[in-house]
């Protein structure tokens, strides 16, 4: 059995609105369509995800996708089916398919145990699909109520739906072409028995604008904390000027490095990526790259920002300890806790800083060097 996943999104996205269309739209700080295909992409039951979008929206997904690698992308059609029949015949022009789960850009997360359901269900049938069961009172009727309708037999039908490859391209190729909302009706018109799996809340279709407020929500309760340290020393010496926490200090003395040597950036810059597990400052911005010569350090600070903002994450809180015998830090506290602040576009509220001395033991009492201390707190 070879999968090949297939995420239409070639839609318009009119029932949503918003300037563009709804899977291109973000949540957690990505787009709809990357979500889908990360959550796709992650199994290792598929092998491949076949993207399709409508005419104009490359440029859309490009920039929706970033690094996120995807096996083909496939112009659609005017109706869903358009699209979900473009991409079945981009999807066996690759070759190798014997299985595809049909799946709507617009339900962001797939949970692993819906697929692996669905996978189970295609050893024995040619069709599968997750549904959920209707637990509202349902009745027909427009504006006065009428007959109440047994919803014990009834079922809300999600994707990805799953099929035997040739199976559902045979099943297009017949259908009458009326408008279909899904890829089973097409299946079971062709003769094919569909089997029902469970499916999850999860993947709820983001419809209108309402819906994001509620994935939003899904995904920041999914998120965990995470704290993470840094630490940094830099000596001193007379010359270079002296930065510290973004801040320029009038002092006899600065930090010697190869950027300006802001010892208390380095271990906050440090402290942020450890929080994703990115390595530390110097695999980033190696000390042998000559570009990095003199450069302000707040660009580490704000890399490791960005990076976290890609993977979704919200950094909560940072906390900075610089331990040094001179120059007093209190007078410039506030100015630093403000310099990060708008590095991290965060509340200053949410940046502390402080200082210390060592009693004048060791390098840092001698004078001879500034260390300093970054905790990051993020939610991811
Ligand atoms: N879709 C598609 N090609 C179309 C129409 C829809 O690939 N011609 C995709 C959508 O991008 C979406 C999925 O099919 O991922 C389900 O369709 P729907 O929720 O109706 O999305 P839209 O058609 O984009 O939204 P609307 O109907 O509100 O315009
Ligand atoms: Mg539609």
């Amino acid at each position: 059995m070879k999968i090949a996943a297939l995420l239409v999104a070639a839609g318009k996205g009119e029932r949503a609105g918003g300037g563009i269309p709804k899977q291109f739209q973000m949540i957690g700080g990505k787009a709809l369509v990357r979500h889908a295909v990360e959550s796709l992409a992650r199994h290792d039951a598929i092998s491949g995800v076949f993207v399709v979008i409508g005419e104009g929206q490359a440029d859309w997904l490009a920039g929706s996708l970033g690094d996120q690698p995807v096996a083909r992308i496939v112009t659609g059609g005017a109706e869903r089916q358009d699209s979900v029949r473009a991409g079945l015949a981009a999807i066996d022009a690759a070759g190798g398919y014997t299985h595809v789960l049909i799946h709507d850009a617009a339900r962001p997360f797939v949970p692993i145990a819906v697929i692996d359901r669905l996978r189970d269900a295609l050893a024995t049938h040619a069709a599968a699909v997750p549904v959920l069961p209707v637990v509202d009172t349902l009745a027909r009727g427009t504006d006065v109520l009428g007959d109440t309708v047994d919803r014990s037999a009834l079922q809300r039908i999600q994707t990805p739906q799953a099929f035997a490859l040739d199976a559902i391209m045979a099943a297009h190729a017949q259908w009458n072409g009326a408008p279909a909302t899904d890829d089973a009706q097409i299946a079971r018109a062709a003769g094919h028995d569909v089997v029902l799996v469970a499916g999850d809340s999860a993947l709820e279709k983001i419809t209108h604008a309402q819906n994001f407020a509620a994935a939003e929500a899904r995904l920041a309760a999914a998120r965990t904390v995470r704290s993470a340290m840094g630490f940094d020393v830099h000596r001193l010496e007379t010359g270079p000027a002296l930065w510290l926490g973004g801040v320029e200090i009038a002092h006899h003395q600065g930090l010697a490095g190869h950027s300006d040597a802001d010892v208390a950036l380095h271990a906050l810059t440090d402290a942020l990526l450890g929080t994703i597990g990115a390595g530390d400052i110097g695999s980033h911005f190696p000390p042998s790259d000559a570009q990095w010569r003199g450069a302000a350090s707040h660009r580490f600070v704000e890399h490791a920002r960005d990076l976290i903002a890609a993977q979704g994450g919200v950094i909560d809180h940072v906390d900075v300890t610089i331990i040094c015998e001179a120059p007093k830090i209190g007078p410039y506290r506030e100015a630093i806790r403000a310099a990060i602040a708008a590095m991290l576009r965060i509340a200053p509220t949410h940046v502390s800083v402080k200082a210390t001395t060592t009693e004048r033991l060791g390098f840092a009492g001698r004078g001879e060097g500034i260390a300093a201390q970054a905790i990051a707190t993020v939610r991811v």
